[in-house]
């Protein structure tokens, strides 16, 4: 290889100095704008997520050397009540997992993300309000089957998954609201189990309408290809997450279904 390829030109080190700055600076301003963490602010929040008594989080070695303590006793060792259990799967900052918990102390909610930087947000929330009907699951959705028991779950809450929008299988599949998908969560949610989606995104829209719940017969109860055009009180409009805002401050509407996980027998 000639060397005049390896060493770059004093011309390219004047001109790309500014931007080795710009990265080594703590005040990052592109990283601030597309909300990119500096790695010793993520280093803090993962110190902090261990002080948390309200977050779980195992690795998936663990869970299958020696099982997840709570897998079918989250209502009598955690939450010491019996109200239904309902997940926000993705939850990144757990906006429905705080908001809901809020408005609904007889209900339990749990958020699960594999981004333990981003769940600190919930949990410093739930933990600062004192919450007590809120958790956080760190850990892989596509195992979500060895943290809870059949029929432990009530409701599950997606919002704003990435859709995966490639053609074919391979993309489809790992959509959360997948036929494989519906499969893992059919083993842990109760014969009535609903699933929300909340998304910004005609493919996983159509997807999960057409190709999910209408050729598996799950009963649909209600779905809106543009969720603030109607003017009714729903509650799903009271909330809204991080990806959401970015999504409608870009002027993208807000797409919503609501449907049992299992169909009638
Ligand atoms: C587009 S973000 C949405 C976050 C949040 N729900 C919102 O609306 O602001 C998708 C989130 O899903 C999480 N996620 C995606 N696939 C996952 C998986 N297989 N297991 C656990 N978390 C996953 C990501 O870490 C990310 O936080």
């Amino acid at each position: 290889m000639s060397l005049c390829l390896m060493i770059p030109s004093a011309s390219t080190i004047i001109k790309i100095i500014p931007y080795i700055c710009t990265l080594k600076s703590s005040y990052n301003p592109l990283r601030q704008k597309k909300g990119i963490m500096s790695k010793k602010n993520k280093l803090e929040r993962f110190a902090e997520n261990k002080t948390f008594p309200n977050l779980f989080e195992y690795s998936y070695e663990r869970i299958m050397s020696e099982g997840f303590p709570l897998q079918g006793k989250w209502h009598v060792d955690f939450f010491h009540n019996d109200s239904p259990i309902v997940l926000e799967l993705g939850c990144g900052k757990g906006e429905y997992t705080v908001g809901l918990a809020r408005a609904h102390c007889d209900i339990n909610y749990i958020g699960v993300d594999i981004k333990g930087a981003r769940i600190w947000r919930g949990l410093k929330q739930s933990n600062e309000e004192g919450l007590k009907n809120v958790a956080f699951l760190r850990a892989r959705i596509d195992q979500i089957e060895h943290f809870f028991a059949k029929d432990e779950v009530a409701e599950i809450w997606v919002t704003f998954p990435d859709p995966h929008p490639g053609e074919g299988e391979r993309n489809a599949r790992h959509r959360l609201t997948s036929p494989e998908f519906l499969d893992r969560y059919r083993k842990i949610v109760s014969p009535d189990g609903i699933l929300n989606l909340k998304t910004d995104s005609p493919i996983m829209y159509e997807f999960t309408l057409h190709d999910v719940v209408e050729k598996q017969g799950l009963p649909l109860l209600y779905a809106t290809d543009d969720l603030y055009a109607n003017d009714d009180n729903l509650e799903v409009k009271t909330i809204r997450t991080f990806y959401e805002q970015m999504w409608l401050d870009q002027g993208l509407t807000i797409k919503y279904i609501r449907f049992r996980i299992n169909a009638e027998c």
